[in-house]
């Protein structure tokens, strides 16, 4: 079965409280269990948050060679870290970044992601429903790799 890592970077446990009209009401830990049980069966799911750029990295790396896919959001950090853009390269896993807001309707400092370059593909706007695009996406591709 294929392994996924989804990573939420800052801000994103405030999910369900945080500007509610922007991220919506559901918590992650709600979607996620959902989520779970959409994959039962198809695909490992774990999930990682940090505020922490460097926890982000770390994890990136930790996962990144061991499994087949990683869901990102990075949340703030797109807009500003070569860093982990690097270690997205770093890595032999394909990575799909994901954002619940359409970044491209709002302040134009979310215009710009370090991360689009190097990721295999980019989910925009979709709500968390942009996290189970990205799953079925990878596991597409991964089962493309494994025939
Ligand atoms: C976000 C968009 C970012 O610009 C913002 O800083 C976030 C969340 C999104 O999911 O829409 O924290 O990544």
């Amino acid at each position: 079965m294929q392994k996924i890592t989804i990573i939420n970077g800052p801000n994103l446990n405030l999910l369900g409280r945080r500007e509610p009209e922007i991220y919506g009401s559901e918590t992650f830990e709600e979607f996620f269990g959902s989520l779970m049980g959409r994959f039962n069966g198809k695909a490992h799911l774990s999930y990682f948050q940090s505020n922490s750029e460097g926890k982000i990295i770390d994890k990136i790396q930790e996962v990144g060679f061991e499994e087949d896919g990683i869901v990102l959001n990075a949340g703030a950090y797109t807009h500003t870290s070569v860093a982990i853009a690097d270690a997205i390269s770093a890595i032999s896993a394909p990575v799909v970044e994901v954002h619940i807001s359409n970044v491209h309707a709002r302040e134009a400092f979310r215009h710009h992601s370090h991360l689009s370059p190097v990721c295999a593909g980019i989910i925009v706007g979709c709500g968390l429903k942009g996290y189970e695009l990205a799953i079925q996406f990878l596991l597409s591709i991964g089962e493309e790799v494994s025939g």
